[in-house]
């Protein structure tokens, strides 16, 4: 490899990136092609010798470019992926080049530094409690992971117990009660815990997937001793958020009655409504419980990878996580993403927050918010105005469930019909649920980059699709 070598790879990769780019406004959102064709195409034999790196990613260009899907087009609104903000674009082009092993400060200061004012940003324009300490991590997974390996520290510790000296052998029973309808994430994270998915107590929630305050009331009236409690902001379905101070004042009375009591707030999909001012009455509440996942590659429109973890009580969130190791240099005062995030070594994946947080300001991100609401209600408004479909959910937030009807009552049909269409098309791509025993649309908005344009004309090929899987 010579010097020049990375000016002919960039001559290939930086046009190949902006052709992309620049093609997202129109170009079709799913590619057309099955899996046998790709991997036809990509299928190389492996070389002796190599190959020229120019050549390789001139491949790469030619090979999976027209292969990828454009979550960043402003028409995806399946599962809840973000798109693309160019801050978080050029920082990660940066990060990728400076290639920093960001566990520690002292051989990274620049990007650990990053990182730090990141996270503090971050809690400040959330009105989240000054004290919280954050790790920038892989996902939402990752966050929930992260926030309840810091809550069973801390129930466990409360209770006279150190778990990470001795594990969950031999440990006082922590009860754990999750609301009905949390996401996956939540479970499984349980599952690498050591507690295992079937110790969770289930809480009913009304009809839009939000907890029931009485339900929590209940079960901790009959219980006591080490408690977690896992509550969202943004349900992955209905987008609703839970009641925040009934949650709070419910931990509050418990944890005074003597039960060592952490509330986790997965908020994969809407913690950043904590920054509008025009979402404060969802979001009341919800700076007095104790942990908070959330996803830099959702409503932030950071680049993949990026999830955030945020815990009032760092002390718990660094016993859960940290690692020495003879080898390293540690503590030497400054802050160590290691003793934050569950990895060992790591990208500096919180720069990306760090510049498009300085792109956006205060006033862009509550707007961000704010948008993919306003948009989400359009797609409802319409919908529901054509006749063609129902609207299931209350739309509070960027998430829409959609009822197609059906003259002979297979409203699944209908909807399977519609989404396979429209991907097929490659005007927009959607993906379907099953809410309450129904399977539904759903639409999650997501990217800073949709307008009213996409949608109006999004919602133009989803009736014609509507009208033809009727018959
Ligand atoms: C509510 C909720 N929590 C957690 C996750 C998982 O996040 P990630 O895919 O970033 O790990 C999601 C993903 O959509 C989610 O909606």
């Amino acid at each position: 490899m010579h010097r020049s070598d990375w000016r002919s790879v960039l001559a290939v990769a930086a046009p190949a990136a902006l052709e992309h780019l620049e093609s997202l406004p129109d170009r079709r959102v799913h590619p057309a092609a099955g899996y046998a064709e790709i991997r036809a195409a990509l299928d190389h034999a492996m070389t002796d010798i190599g190959l020229d790196p120019a050549q390789v990613v001139s491949d790469l260009v030619r090979d999976i470019g027209p292969y990828v899907t454009a979550h960043a087009s402003g028409r995806f609104f399946g599962f809840v992926i973000g798109g693309l903000h160019p801050a978080a674009w050029g920082a990660e082009l940066l990060v990728s080049t400076w290639d920093q092993n960001a566990g520690l400060f002292p051989p990274t200061p620049g990007v650990a530094v990053a990182e730090e004012l990141a996270g503090e940003w971050l809690v400040d324009l959330l009105q989240l409690p000054a004290e919280c300490s954050v790790g920038f991590v892989t996902g939402g997974q990752m966050a929930n992971f992260t926030c309840l390996a810091a809550a069973r520290d801390k129930v466990l510790r409360d209770a006279g117990w150190d778990v990470e000296a001795d594990g969950l052998t031999g440990a006082p029973a922590v009860t754990i009660l999750l609301k009905e309808g949390v996401h996956s994430t939540v479970p499984r994270a349980l599952r690498f815990l050591g507690f295992g998915e079937r110790a969770a107590v289930r809480l009913a929630c009304d009809d839009q997937d939000r907890l029931r305050p009485d339900a929590l009331e209940r079960a901790l009236s009959s219980i006591s001793g080490p408690t977690i409690v896992v509550i969202e902001a943004g349900n992955v379905n209905t987008g609703s958020f839970d009641d925040f101070d009934a949650v709070a004042d419910l931990a509050d009375a418990h944890r005074a009655a003597g039960s060592p009591t952490w509330v986790h707030v997965d908020s994969a999909v809407m913690l950043l409504a904590a920054a509008s001012p025009a979402m404060a009455r969802h979001t009341r509440g919800l700076s007095r419980l104790d942990s908070w996942s959330t996803d830099g590659h959702k409503l932030l429109n950071v680049a993949y990878d990026c999830g955030v973890a945020l815990c009032r009580e760092p002390a718990a969130h660094r016993a859960a996580m940290s690692v020495q190791a003879s080898y390293l240099e540690q503590g030497t005062g400054a802050r160590d993403a290691m003793d934050w995030n569950p990895e060992f070594s790591r990208r500096a994946r919180g720069v990306a927050v760090y510049a498009t947080l300085r792109a956006l300001g205060r006033s862009g991100v509550a707007d961000l918010v704010d948008r993919t609401v306003r948009l989400a209600q359009r797609f409802a408004e319409a919908l529901s105005a054509s006749g063609l479909a129902e609207i299931v959910n209350e739309v509070v937030a960027n998430q829409v469930l959609v009822r197609w009807l059906a003259p002979d009552g297979d409203t699944a049909r209908v909807a399977d019909a519609v989404m396979a269409g429209i991907r097929a098309e490659g005007t927009a791509f959607f993906s379907g649920t099953t809410y309450r025993g129904e399977r539904l649309m759903r639409i999650s908005v997501s990217d800073w980059a949709t307008d009213t344009d996409d949608v109006d004309r999004v919602v133009a090929a989803l009736l014609r699709h509507a009208e033809l899987a009727r018959g």
